[in-house]
């Protein structure tokens, strides 16, 4: 037998087989795994450092060698904290760099917005303001966005105090603390900018004070902004239906006069405002503003148009608000001051009768008041007609009045119908003959002033 051939320590011999007969055929010595070099001499196997062979073996971390292996710490614990978190650090420093970036970017990108809304919005009121009246005021202040997010907390929804056809009016209060009340278009048409724009440059060149007063406007947004002054009670219409909490407060003769006499004093101002004349367009108690002492403001000009006094205008698209459209200028589309005198009619009618524009009558069926109010002045009695209030306080004279001014307003002819200055002067006449002593006497010195006939239908020359 043969002697044990693998000297060396850390070897050990394998067997040997032919390859094609699977025979055993012998042993052959070789050095253990982790050492190298001659296993048939003594001490001819020595230890393999690996860890000075870091292609052959791998170690990502601290290579320590020992005899016949190798100890790969691959990541020692501080290293690893320390590596994680500078790495998350430089991701985390990245992140907000990247963010920092963004937000310059978007700031620039929203001034450069601004800009353009600003230079856009501006070149179409200045358009406006000159072609309509070149002695503009220019106590119109132009707001800076920023200014009125602060006013508005950012346009919170607790701050709406109004949703309207236009927009949404939201109530702010400047740094000066003026509280004010500022229009939002819905809509970002361009047809809706138009308006907001045909607002501010109807509006600025307006002082009085039965119309809302224009502070400013903003032109920084995609939608400009309008800035009013706040009106604190409500809208004619809340008052006449109780539309604030259901209850209808009582409301004197006295008061439904004098309102109808502000609104009048209002639109003849319009409609004879300077060389232009202002057709409101859209006169119905929703857009009649009241303040605390229930004075009368007239508002929302977003569908007004200044044309040279005296002239019809044909406009393609009629505007205005069911049950109040004049309906000659429904159907011939042709716009003169005598529309606005017909929804002033309504509002005549509204503030008589204390009922809604539209109403259901006595089949059930839905109908205008101002269609129901003609066709009641003709088959019954005034007193079935006015609102029972108005009846107590028995001053059937000036009821009649008001009721045959109403009915002259609501002329299906628009030539047929008073002025509005004819209307104002007729309504001032019967609040005075309400509060001066003697009847006569207050007849006899209208008569001298504006030398015409109160009583009957045709109307004096102003
Ligand atoms: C209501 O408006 C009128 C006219 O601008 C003003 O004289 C009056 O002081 C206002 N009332 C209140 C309570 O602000
Ligand atoms: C009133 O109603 C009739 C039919 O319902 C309509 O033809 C007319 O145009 C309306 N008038 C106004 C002023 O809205």
């Amino acid at each position: 037998n043969k002697e044990y051939r693998c000297l060396s320590a850390h070897s050990h011999c394998v067997d040997v087989t032919d390859d094609r007969t699977s025979k055993h055929v012998g042993y052959r010595c070789k050095c253990s795994s982790g050492f190298q070099g001659n296993p048939y001499l003594e001490g001819g196997c020595t230890d393999i450092n690996e860890c000075l062979q870091p292609d052959k073996y791998t170690c990502n971390g601290i290579c320590q060698n020992s005899l016949g292996s190798f100890t790969c710490f691959s990541c020692p614990r501080g290293t690893g904290v320390t590596i994680g978190l500078s790495s998350g650090a430089g991701i985390l420093f990245l992140a907000v760099i990247t963010i920092i970036i963004i937000h310059r970017w978007k700031k620039g990108i929203q001034k450069q917005l601004k800009k353009r809304y600003f230079r856009k919005n501006k070149g179409i009121l200045l358009e406006q303001l000159v072609s309509s009246d070149p002695s503009a005021s220019d106590s119109t202040k132009i707001f800076s966005l920023e200014e009125l997010e602060k006013a508005t907390n950012y346009f919170d929804h607790s701050r709406v105090v109004g949703r309207g056809g236009h927009g949404t009016v939201y109530k702010g209060i400047l740094m000066d603390q003026r509280v004010v009340a500022i229009k939002r278009a819905k809509l970002v048409a361009s047809a809706e900018i138009d308006q907001f724009i045909n607002e501010v440059a109807i509006l600025s060149q307006i002082n009085h004070r039965n119309v809302v007063k224009l502070h400013g406007c903003c032109l920084e947004s995609e939608v400009p902004l309008l800035v009013y002054e706040f009106i604190s009670s409500g809208t004619l219409y809340d008052l006449l239906n109780g539309a604030q909490d259901g209850r209808l407060l009582p409301m004197p003769w006295e008061e439904r006069l004098r309102i109808a006499t502000e609104i009048a004093g209002a639109l003849t101002y319009l409609h004879s405002a300077a060389s232009m004349s202002i057709l409101h367009r859209d006169i119905k108690s929703m857009n009649v503003l009241l303040n605390d002492s229930h004075t009368a403001k007239v508002s929302d000009f977003g569908a007004s148009r200044s044309i040279p006094i005296d002239q019809t205008h044909l406009v393609t698209a009629v505007q205005g608000t069911f049950g109040y459209l004049d309906p000659e200028y429904y159907h011939t589309g042709r716009l003169t001051e005598k529309s606005d005198v017909y929804s002033f009619g309504v509002i005549l009618v509204e503030l008589l009768m204390r009922k809604k524009p539209l109403i259901e009558n006595e089949n059930g069926e839905k109908q205008n008041l101002s269609n129901y109010f003609l066709w009641a002045m003709g088959e019954r009695p005034l007193e079935e007609i006015v609102d029972k209030q108005v009846l107590q306080e028995q001053d059937m004279e000036a009821i009649k009045h008001v009721a045959f001014l109403a009915r002259e307003c609501l002329n299906l002819r628009g030539q047929k119908r008073p002025s509005m200055k004819d209307v104002e002067m007729r309504l001032q006449f019967l609040r005075a003959r309400k509060v001066a002593p003697g009847k006569d006497e207050v007849v006899r010195s209208h008569r001298d002033v504006g030398g015409g006939d109160w009583h009957g239908g045709v109307v004096p020359a102003a």
